[in-house]
């Protein structure tokens, strides 16, 4: 429950937001700042704002956007998405966590359909998108694909997807809620990964003690 006298205090869990993601990986980070965080509301005290401005700044993004919950982020996206490109078919991995686990209620609750790529231990490539026989308004991957074994992408055909959904006038949706191990784990810096894509979802809550999402376009395309 949140402790209401608490809230004032809780702009301190952005400020100690770090500017790379290393410290937010290491155990000590997490274990001294949750210590430290006295309650985990934010919206209320302007720090919600505080922490969109960071990831602008991180991540090089021309705009962001702070929610509360990361289902309902990817959903708000996707369907943003799929109402500007007009074309309601979504490529995703067979494995994906937004479709799998949350038993196809995408599909239930918004005029998406999905096309489900990939096999079970594997990410989907290029070529799986050029099998496909009809092109989608939306392309998503999830970095790293949680059911399959946490498979990542590899950066060099993240980019192939990349130039592939550009060159193709298609949404490239990314499922970041594991961002920051993410570039860790690439060795890339964050602008050099997300402008990949046309949109992406970064979670807090599963690198770092804040309970939110935010969404990033880190072009002008969305
Ligand atoms: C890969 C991935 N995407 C999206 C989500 C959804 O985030 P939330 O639990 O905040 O709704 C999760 C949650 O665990 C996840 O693992």
């Amino acid at each position: 429950m949140v402790v209401r006298e608490k809230m004032l205090e809780c702009t301190m869990c952005c400020m100690l937001f770090p500017r790379s993601s290393r410290p937010i990986c290491s155990r000590n980070w997490r274990s001294q700042n949750m210590r430290n965080c006295p309650a985990m509301c934010m919206a209320q005290v302007g720090a919600s704002e505080v922490l969109v401005e960071r990831m602008k700044t991180l991540f090089g993004s021309t705009g962001a956007r702070f929610c509360v919950k990361g289902m309902i982020a990817q959903m708000a996206a996707l369907r943003a998405a799929v109402e500007r490109q007009g074309n309601n078919l979504v490529a995703i991995h067979r494995m994906t966590h937004f479709d799998l686990d949350e038993m196809e209620a995408v599909e239930i609750l918004h005029p998406i359909q999905f096309r489900r790529l990939g096999n079970v231990y594997q990410p989907f490539t290029v070529k799986d998108l050029e099998n496909m026989g009809e092109i989608p308004g939306v392309v998503s991957v999830e970095l790293p694909i949680r059911r399959a074994g946490y498979k990542l992408t590899p950066f060099e055909e993240l980019e192939k997807i990349s130039a592939w959904c550009r060159d193709h006038e298609v949404h490239f949706h990314i499922d970041g809620a594991r961002v920051f191990g993410v570039a860790e784990a690439m060795a890339k810096a964050f602008p050099k990964l997300w402008h990949c894509a046309t949109v992406f979802i970064a979670a807090f809550i599963k690198n770092s003690p804040i309970l939110a999402d935010v969404v990033c376009w880190p072009t002008k395309r969305f």
